[in-house]
């Protein structure tokens, strides 16, 4: 019997594309941790990386990696979860060489390397893509690996997988720090992590506090009032177990957005004297990239309650286990 067959809420993801995470419900979310824990054990113990043993029956092929915006944590960790499950990355980096350069539109794009049969289709892209009508348009699943400020579902999910693998969590306070208006982390942080019982707060300047009424359209509608807000980042910091700092996102902050980085690092950046304010057991989390010396500062590395790198870690098997289950013949 294999794996999948004993875990049956994984195969609601089983063809599904993942664009939002309000698809799926929690149980289902957590068999997905479940069998990425099951990947990640099994990779401690068998260090010649093969998973052979495990894959049970997926499909074999070609999985396209589509990159319209920048990344490298994200990028590269589906690109290992392709290899590492015996299938094979097709990559196309927009900024080199592709005919994007000739005035290719991203979703003209996307249609013809579809016709080329993969077996599912990664995509980052800007807000301006409409994935959801995409995926009417192609037969195969597509899985929203980062799209403009609307989500980064699999962000959110290795996030939690994090908190989940280290305690529980219902009850946790967790605190998103810094630029939470123009953070797709962020907003798919807020489909997701109340539902499995964990308390947000945001903390930063007004002009990060989301303004609109719905962070995502057609997800899970919250009001900003409701949010639990904390101007002041000594405070935040006596309220929660966990924080998540998140990048100053200077390239998407539009003209209205008044930002100084010093201003910003004087009264939110995380150094080792704010760590003394946050629990013993509280952790500290940053999807990355890292602005070093403006929301979090190098020494804080030091600190045994920083989980960055293992977020990462984290993450390359949390994306196995989820292509993994909509591959599963
Ligand atoms: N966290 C994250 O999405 O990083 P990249 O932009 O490097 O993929």
């Amino acid at each position: 019997m294999s794996y999948t067959s004993k875990n049956p809420k994984l195969k609601v993801f089983k063809n599904k594309s993942l664009l939002h995470l309000s698809q799926f419900s929690e149980d289902e979310i957590v068999s997905l941790f479940e069998e990425a824990k099951r990947l990640q054990e099994y990779s401690k113990s068998h260090p010649d990386g093969d998973f052979a043993d495990i894959l049970g029956s997926i499909k074999k092929g070609v999985v396209a990696l589509l990159f319209f915006e920048n990344s490298t944590r994200t990028r590269m960790s589906f690109e290992s979860a392709v290899h590492n499950l015996a299938l094979k990355p097709l990559l196309l980096d927009a900024h080199s060489g592709s005919s994007l350069h000739k005035g290719e539109t991203p979703e003209d794009t996307i249609l013809n390397i579809a016709s080329m049969d993969p077996k599912a289709v990664v995509i980052r892209c800007g807000d301006r893509l409409d994935l959801d009508s995409i995926s009417q348009k192609i037969k195969m699943p597509i899985i929203n690996a980062g799209w403009g400020a609307k989500g980064h579902p699999t962000q959110a999910l290795l996030d939690l997988f994090t908190l989940w693998r280290e305690r529980p969590l219902k009850g946790t306070r967790l605190m998103i720090v810094g630029d939470i208006l123009h953070s797709r982390v962020a907003s798919s942080h807020f489909e997701i992590f109340e539902r499995l019982g964990v308390e947000i707060a945001g903390c930063g300047p007004q002009v990060f506090k989301p303004v609109q009424e719905p962070i995502v359209e057609g997800t899970k509608t919250r009001a900003t009032s409701e949010l639990k807000w904390f101007n002041d980042l000594n405070e935040g910091l006596n309220w929660c177990d966990v924080v998540i700092a998140l990048r100053v996102q200077t390239e998407r902050h539009s003209a209205h957005v008044n930002f100084f980085s010093e201003d910003f690092r004087s009264q939110y950046g995380i150094n080792l004297e704010k760590m003394k304010l946050l629990k013993p057991d509280g952790l500290l989390l940053h999807p990355g990239p890292v602005n070093w010396g403006i929301e979090l500062d190098r020494e804080i590395l030091s600190d045994p309650r920083v989980r960055i790198l293992q977020q990462v870690n984290n993450g390359l098997y949390l994306r196995m286990a989820l292509l993994k289950s909509i591959l599963e013949c």
